[in-house]
């Protein structure tokens, strides 16, 4: 599945599904047969032309994957490439580092070539299409949670946007990981569907919470930026990993300072914490919150889903 074009108005236009010559492997490089591949926003931004250029066209799509190597271990793709020394013993820090897709090719394929380093087990306990849903959302919210939240034991945490990718997962991995998770999400169903994966509290977007939170989980953006500042107990923390209504929200920063709340950016995860996530889905049962799966050569329709905003949880498209 390649970008061939980028519109910001038309985005779908520019998707492609068509046979391409097999990668060469470079050394240190392995090759991942593709089993299970998951959508991401971030596809949806590369056909839109935000984080990938033009120039780098035709591009294959697709940051998440499960998958089977040549000599046949059974693998989860990690999807950010980046040297560890390069960002402080963290590659989501180096300054060179990308997602697969945005510079080497990405997951939505047969096969897709990665660094050594960017295959981990996969847990025999995960079936392929929860496997395919880890490397991206799911990352993104366990690191969100653990390593950028500051928190140290149960707390109090809103999810905003209950039905996103990232946001459903972390209301699943803050409920295993002991917190009391609240979410707000605008339509009705995904509410409930907010309360199944382990909400203890869905409300409308923007509507008034019981009780001030210690951390807001934020991936919308100017939608319910000043709803999350005020959310927050003093000394909070927002921790924002998205933006999909806007970036550029009023700051609030009266409130920033008087109640000396820390707003907190977040990408990916490393590799270690993939490793970690994996090692809790495995232990505790946690499992991705799987909306759709569908053959790749479906993919637009998955696309469309994506690009309406109407699935709750990860959209997986089966390769083999
Ligand atoms: N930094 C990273 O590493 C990283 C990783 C993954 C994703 N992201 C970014 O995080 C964002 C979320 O991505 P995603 O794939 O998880 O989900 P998504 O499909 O972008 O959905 C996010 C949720 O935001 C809510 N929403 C969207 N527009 C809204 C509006 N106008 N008003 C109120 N709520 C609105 C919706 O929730 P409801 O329908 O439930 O209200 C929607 O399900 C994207 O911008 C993506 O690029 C970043």
């Amino acid at each position: 599945m390649q970008c061939l074009s980028q519109s910001s108005a038309a985005p779908l236009e520019g998707l492609a599904v068509h046979e391409i010559a097999e990668p060469a492997v470079p050394d240190g490089w392995v090759r991942v047969h593709v089993r299970t591949a998951a959508l991401n926003h971030h596809d949806l931004w590369s056909l839109r032309g935000i984080g990938l250029a033009a120039d780098r066209l035709p591009m294959t799509l697709g940051c998440d994957a499960a998958g089977v190597l040549d000599d046949g271990r059974e693998v989860v793709v990690h999807a950010v490439v980046g040297d560890p020394a390069a960002g402080g013993g963290d590659e989501t820090l180096d300054p060179r580092r990308t997602l697969l897709s945005e510079l080497h090719p990405g997951t939505l394929a047969t096969q897709v070539v990665v660094p050594e380093r960017n295959v981990v087990a996969k847990p025999a306990e995960l079936s392929w299409e929860e496997a395919a849903c880890l490397p991206t959302a799911w990352l993104t919210a366990y690191r969100m949670l653990t390593t950028r939240s500051g928190l140290t034991g149960p707390g109090t945490v809103l999810v905003q946007g209950a039905g996103g990718g990232v946001a459903s997962a972390a209301i699943a991995i803050a409920k295993a990981l002991g917190h009391t998770v609240f979410c707000t999400s605008r339509d009705e169903d995904k509410r409930d569907r907010a309360l199944a994966v382990g909400a203890d509290l869905a409300i409308a977007t923007g509507e008034r919470l019981p009780d001030k939170v210690d951390v807001v989980i934020e991936t919308v953006g100017a939608a319910t930026w000043e709803h999350s500042l005020r959310a927050l107990r003093p000394g909070g923390r927002v921790v924002v990993s998205g933006a999909t209504s806007g970036p550029n929200p009023p700051a609030d920063l009266n409130r920033v300072f008087f109640l000396q709340l820390s707003v907190v950016g977040s990408t990916m995860g490393t590799r270690a914490e993939l490793v970690e996530l994996l090692e809790l889905a495995r232990r505790t049962g946690l499992r991705p919150v799987v909306d759709d799966v569908r053959p790749l050569a479906d993919a637009r329709t998955s696309f469309e889903r994506l690009a309406e905003g109407s699935a709750f949880g990860k959209l997986v498209l089966t390769v083999a």
